[in-house]
């Protein structure tokens, strides 16, 4: 059986899990050493703004949630607009904040400067793993028992087409190595 946009989702989500083990890790370091090396934090969240919600997140909401919400009436609205979609928002509003705090650390290189950026940083992941968990085990397999077969071949095939356009992930393969 071919590769379903399902699978591919989940595959995604293994690197995004992958990638939040190289966070705590680096954060993890940042407390050991008492320092933090900004160009690496700024390559994280270029990483996730690139890949983990330009490329992957951008699927479900384009493809995948947009089907649920067409097609699969008031659970489809409590999972995904009031959960996902919202959940996405304060994943955003995160990187935004860890941004600042990067900002704030280069011109004053202060303990609560670096907290703000492990707190932003760790707080990103948390938010991340559960949401992606519950993707796994509810609103996916929830998609899979209610679209028609049809339906999934056609997103299947959008988020092929998603996947050739997005030319620039090969960037991140050592990235999502660490
Ligand atoms: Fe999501
Ligand atoms: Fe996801």
């Amino acid at each position: 059986m071919n590769t379903t946009i399902f699978e591919t989702l989940k595959e995604e989500h293994d690197r995004i899990l992958t990638f939040c083990g190289y966070v705590r890790n680096t954060c993890a370091n940042c407390i050991e050493s008492q320092s933090v090396h900004v160009a690496e934090f700024r390559s994280m969240v270029q990483f996730i703004r690139d890949y983990a919600d330009g490329h992957h997140h951008r699927k479900e909401e384009k493809i995948l949630f947009q089907e649920m919400l067409d097609r699969l009436g008031s659970v489809a609205i409590n999972l995904v607009q009031h959960g996902m979609l919202v959940e996405h928002d304060w994943a955003r509003l995160l990187v935004s904040d860890l941004e600042k705090a990067l900002d704030a650390y280069e011109k004053n290189r202060s303990t609560k400067n670096m907290l703000d950026i492990i707190a932003n940083a760790v707080g990103y992941c948390n938010l991340l793993e559960r949401h992606m968990e519950k993707e796994n085990t509810v609103v996916y397999p929830y998609a899979q028992r209610n679209l028609d077969p049809g339906v999934v071949q056609r997103m299947t095939e959008l988020a092929e087409k998603m996947n050739r356009e997005d030319f620039f992930m090969e960037r991140y393969s050592d990235t999502v190595r660490k």
